[in-house]
């Protein structure tokens, strides 16, 4: 029986994750020329499998490479990783890349073959999280112009992310011009007056799984969600921060720069919506 999480998948073969290499030439590694997603699993079932294709393809349309498995194709891919490492609870980390070339060219030449990688990942446990909230901190976003794909370019998110943990805290909350976009590897939502603010989906920030199945919740649960664009003073005002991601789903932020949010502790609405998203967990996915 193989270690948790040791098997992995790379174009076609399953094999222990420390004996997969892949060419020095690949565009991945010379040009970060590759996009990826986390995917949720809870006791054996890929979680909203549909939404994260869905994401992919936008992706993979974005930085025009074609996919090189159909939908029933990363089922299966899915679904034997997920066999393969025990069946349980863990988070499927995949990524596609333009694939190796002769040489090192920056323009996209047809004819090279994807890589397709996929592993397997402990869920961290967040009790503690959920319990006290976490803290976060703000930071300038240095990222480029297109994060709306999902791309493995995440050197400013890396130095982001750095940064923040330097300082204690669990994510880096990021702001362009003056207005908040999202974390450094999560989306950020914030509560005012019983209201649910979300900035606008645009090229600046990605598209989230959690935060849309978070918004579908709270308005499944009659609750208002508003887009709009969100200052940092009216993210300092807020009552109640969220961060949501596949991994983290949904996490208080009871401190940001050291102040504390509300009272600083999880908020109300907060805890309605995780409640939410817990049962949704239970139910496959479903909103019920
Ligand atoms: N990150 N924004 C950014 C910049 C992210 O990296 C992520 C996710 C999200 C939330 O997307 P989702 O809810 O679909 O996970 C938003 C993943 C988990 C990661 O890089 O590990």
């Amino acid at each position: 029986m193989p270690d948790p999480f040791e098997i992995a998948f790379l174009n076609g073969r399953y094999a222990p994750v420390n004996g997969l290499s892949v060419s020095v030439l690949d565009r991945g590694f010379l040009f970060a020329d590759a996009v990826y997603e986390v995917v949720p699993v809870y006791d054996g079932r890929v979680f909203r499998s549909r939404q994260h294709y869905d994401r992919l393809q936008r992706s993979l349309d974005g930085i025009r490479l074609a996919s090189p498995l159909d939908r029933a194709g990363w089922d299966t891919l899915l679904d034997n990783l997920v066999e393969r490492n025990g069946g349980g609870s863990m988070a499927v980390y995949l990524q596609i890349t333009r694939g190796p070339e002769s040489g090192r060219d920056h323009r996209i030449k047809p004819g090279t073959t994807p890589t397709v990688f996929a592993m397997a990942m402990p869920l961290k446990d967040r009790r503690e999280a959920r319990e006290n909230g976490v803290a976060a901190t703000t930071a300038t976003d240095i990222r480029w112009a297109r994060c709306d794909i999902k791309s493995t370019a995440l050197l400013a998110n890396v130095l982001l992310a750095s940064d923040a943990a330097e300082s204690g805290a669990e994510e880096s909350l990021l702001l362009r011009d003056g207005l908040l976009q999202e974390g450094a590897s999560s989306s950020v939502l914030i509560v005012n007056d019983d209201v649910v603010r979300i900035p606008p989906y645009d090229e600046s920030l990605l598209p989230g799984t959690t935060r849309d199945l978070v918004v579908a919740l709270l308005e499944h649960n009659d609750i208002q969600v508003v887009e709009c664009d969100i200052s940092v003073d009216a993210l300092r005002a807020a009552d109640e921060i969220w961060i949501a991601s596949a991994t983290r789903e949904v996490l208080p932020v009871t401190r940001l720069d050291g102040e504390l949010v509300g009272d600083g502790q999880p908020g109300p609405l907060w805890r309605r919506v995780n409640q939410a998203y817990q049962r949704c967990k239970k139910d496959g996915g479903e909103i019920r």
